[in-house]
C-alpha cells in the first residue's frame, strides 16, 4: 500500500498500484448501477481524482451513499484505467473511511459558483475551491522561480529586518510598533517620552528591505531579499495591500540599464516558469478568468519590452487625445489611467519608463546631469500598471545628503547608510517586485485581494 497524491494517482504510471489517497470531496454521484462516483481532490492538482464506490464496500449503504462535498475520506484501492473524459486513471475503491463530514445544510462551499467577495469571507475555505487551489499553486511557483532565479545567477539571499526605525520611501506610511500602554503614554513634558518604548526609539513595520539590502549588495556583490512588506496607505485598490510580499535584488557596479536588463529577464522568467510548470492552473485562469492571459505572456517572453523616458510617455499621453480624469503634463504622479493607456493601448506590452522627475521620487535614487530627473525606473504592464519600482541609487555622499535635506530626512538617523557612500562607495541598482501583482497579472485575476492567502487592507484583518 502507497500513500498517494491526487496528482500521482492520475498518472498513468499509477495504474496497477494498490494505494491509499486522502483528500476533501468535491462531489458524489450515484449510478443506477449500484456504485457511487466520487470526485476527490487533495490540493496536488488541479483535476480531482475519481473514485469508484463500488456497493460491495461494507460502509456503502451506511455511509458511502451519504457522502457530501466538503467531506474528508481516507481511501484504499488499486489505481485503473479510466475510460472517462480528461482522466487517464481511477481508483477503484477496497475501504473507504469518512474521517470528517461536512453538513451540507452549513458548509458554505454549495456547488453554485459563489463570488470572490464572498469567497473573501471565508477565507479558511476558499484553498478548497478550483480559483484559490490554482491561485496557491501559481503563487507558490512564482515564488519558487523568483529563488532559483537568482539562486542559479550567484545571488545571495538575505533576510533583512521586519522591524526597522527608518523609512526607506520616505512616504511616512507606516505602521508603528511599540509596547507602550497606549491609554497612558509615558509623557516628557508635552511629548511622548520615546526612550520608554521597546527599542528605545520609535519603530516601525518596514515599507521595503532596500536599505537594508543596499548594505549587503555593497560587501557581497549581488543580493535579494523577499519578505514581507507593510504599507499604512489609505488605498481601497485593486492593487494595493497594507501586507504583501516583495521580492528585491540589489546589484553592486549595476546602472540603469543593468538594472532593466536584470528585471526584463527576470519577469520572463517567472512568467515562463508558470506557463510551464503549472500548465492545468493557467488553462483554468485563461479559460474562467481572462482569455487573453496565456497568448499575453507567451508574447512577452519571447519580445524586448519597451523602454522609455518618462518625458517622452508624458508626450505620448499628451498627444493621444485622450480624456483622462488626471490631466497629464510634465510633472506629474502618471495615475493608472496613464499607465494603461501606454501599455494597453500604444504599445500593447510591458514597458520600462525612466528618468522620472527628482521630485517625485524618494531621495535614494541618482540624481541625473539634467539635475531634474533620477534614475528611477518602472516596468509597467497592461491591467496591473506599476509590476516593478527600481533605480540607480545615488552614491556621491553630497548628493545624497542635499536630497535629504531636499526631503526633511535627518541625516543622522540615515548615518549608517551614508557610511556606505563615505567608504568604498559604488555605483548600484535593484528593484522591488511586489508578488501579487505578478501573480495577479500572470492569472488575470482582477482584484489583488483574490492572489494572497489572507488579504490585510484597511479595515479588515479577518484571519
Ligand atoms: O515602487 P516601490 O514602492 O519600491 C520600493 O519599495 C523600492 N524600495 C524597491 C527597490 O528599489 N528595492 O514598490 C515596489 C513594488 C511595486 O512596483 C509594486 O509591485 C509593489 O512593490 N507594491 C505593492 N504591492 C501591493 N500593495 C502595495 N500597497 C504595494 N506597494 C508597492
Ligand atoms: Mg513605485
Amino acid at each position: 500500500m502507497e500513500k498517494i497524491s491526487v496528482k500521482a494517482a492520475r498518472l498513468a504510471e499509477a495504474i496497477g498500484k494498490q494505494v491509499l489517497v486522502r483528500g476533501w470531496i468535491r462531489t458524489r454521484r450515484d449510478s443506477k448501477g449500484g456504485f457511487s462516483f466520487i470526485e476527490l481532490n487533495d490540493g496536488s492538482s488541479f483535476a480531482s481524482l475519481q473514485i469508484v464506490a463500488d456497493g460491495s464496500l461494507s460502509n456503502y449503504e451506511s455511509e458511502v451513499k451519504h457522502l457530501t462535498a466538503g467531506s474528508s475520506i481516507a481511501v484504499e484501492g488499486e489505481v485503473k484505467a479510466s475510460g472517462g473524459r480528461g482522466q487517464a486513471t481511477e481508483v477503484l475503491a477496497t475501504k473507504l473511511t469518512l474521517l470528517g463530514g461536512a453538513d451540507p445544510e452549513t458548509y458554505p462551499l454549495q456547488k453554485k459558483q459563489h463570488s470572490l467577495e464572498k469567497l473573501r469571507e471565508w477565507a479558511h475555505l476558499r484553498p478548497r475551491t478550483n480559483t484559490f487551489g490554482a491561485v496557491t499553486r501559481v503563487r507558490n511557483c512564482v515564488s519558487r522561480s523568483i529563488h532559483n532565479f537568482f539562486q542559479e545567477d550567484g545571488f545571495l539571499y538575505i533576510h533583512t529586518p521586519i522591524i526597522t526605525a527608518s523609512d526607506c520611501e520616505g512616504a511616512g506610511a507606516m505602521f508603528r510598533v511599540t509596547t507602550l500602554d497606549l491609554e497612558k503614554l509615558p509623557r516628557d513634558g508635552s511629548k511622548i517620552n520615546h526612550a520608554l518604548d521597546f527599542f528605545g526609539k520609535p519603530a516601525y513595520l518596514t515599507v521595503s528591505g532596500q536599505l537594508e539590502g543596499e548594505i549587503f549588495a555593497c560587501s557581497l556583490g549581488k543580493v535579494y531579499t523577499f519578505g514581507p512588506t507593510f504599507r499604512a496607505e489609505n488605498s481601497n485598490t485593486s492593487r494595493h495591500l497594507s501586507e504583501f510580499w516583495m521580492v528585491e535584488p540589489e546589484v553592486a557596479f549595476n546602472e540603469l540599464t543593468d538594472n532593466m536588463d536584470l528585471a526584463e529577464q527576470f519577469l520572463k522568467r517567472i512568467f515562463k516558469d508558470a506557463l510551464e510548470q503549472c500548465p492545468e492552473d493557467m488553462a483554468f485562469f485563461n479559460e474562467h478568468y481572462d482569455k487573453t492571459t496565456i497568448e499575453t505572456l507567451q508574447k512577452i517572453v519571447v519580445t524586448d519590452f519597451r523602454r522609455l523616458p518618462y518625458t517622452e510617455a508624458v508626450e505620448i499621453l499628451e498627444k493621444s487625445g485622450e480624456k483622462f480624469e488626471f490631466p497629464v503634463k510634465w510633472g506629474i504622479d502618471l495615475q493608472s489611467e496613464h499607465e494603461r493607456y501606454l501599455t494597453e493601448k500604444h504599445f500593447q506590452g510591458p514597458v520600462i519608463l525612466y528618468d522620472y522627475p527628482r521630485t517625485l521620487k524618494p531621495f535614494y535614487m541618482r540624481v541625473n546631469d539634467d539635475d531634474k530627473t533620477v534614475r528611477a525606473m518602472d516596468v509597467l504592464v497592461p491591467k496591473v500598471g506599476e509590476i516593478i519600482g527600481g533605480s540607480q541609487r545615488e552614491e556621491r555622499l553630497d548628493v545624497l545628503t542635499q536630497r535629504m535635506g531636499e526631503q526633511h530626512l535627518n541625516p543622522d538617523d540615515y548615518w549608517w547608510y551614508l557610511d556606505l557612500r563615505r567608504f568604498g562607495t559604488v555605483p548600484h541598482a535593484g528593484f522591488g517586485l511586489g508578488l501579487e501583482r505578478a501573480v495577479q497579472f500572470i492569472t488575470g485575476m482582477a482584484n489583488i485581494r483574490d492572489v494572497i492567502p489572507f488579504p490585510r487592507t484597511p479595515g479588515s484583518a479577518e484571519f
